[in-house]
């Protein structure tokens, strides 16, 4: 099984931006605790970080013949791209929406999720282990 991991803007700078919400944790931390959960389930993990919604949308188009399952935290674009939302409904394959903070608790603006929308699946404040819940919820589903 392959499972690709988009991460959205901003992502690459944990570790720097807001520690008080995201943690000193860097980004690199979370590709290591990533490939760790892919060995331990025995799968493949792919990991992809993009700061543009372009381009996370043509990554998701070629997910379609090349992964099995998709883990997603949309970052931002999460409250405002229909784009991404609809790149999940073409590919349709199975997906799992991730959030390090709990974004249910934060500002207004953060209560709607596009991409949740075609999501099986929702881990939201648990920080990096939302990202083995994720990976482990669609293991089990594809079985
Ligand atoms: C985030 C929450 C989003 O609202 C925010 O824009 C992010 C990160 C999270 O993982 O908690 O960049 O997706």
């Amino acid at each position: 099984m392959k499972i690709l991991i988009i991460n959205g803007p901003n992502l690459n700078m944990l570790g720097i931006r807001e520690p008080g919400i995201y943690g000193r944790e860097t980004y690199e931390d979370l590709c290591r605790y990533l490939r760790e959960q892919a060995e331990t389930l025995g799968v493949e993990a792919e990991i992809f970080q993009s700061n543009s919604e372009g381009d996370i949308v043509t990554k998701i188009q070629q997910a379609l013949g090349s992964a099995d399952a998709i883990v997603i935290n949309p970052a931002a674009y999460t409250h405002t791209s229909v784009a991404i939302l609809d790149a999940l409904k073409a590919v349709a394959l199975p997906a799992a929406e991730v959030h390090l903070s709990d974004v249910t608790k934060r500002e207004a603006f953060r209560q709607i999720s596009y991409a949740g929308m075609a999501c099986k699946f929702h881990f939201i404040g648990m920080g990096f282990e939302g990202y083995g819940e994720a990976m482990k919820a669609l293991v089990k589903d594809g079985k």
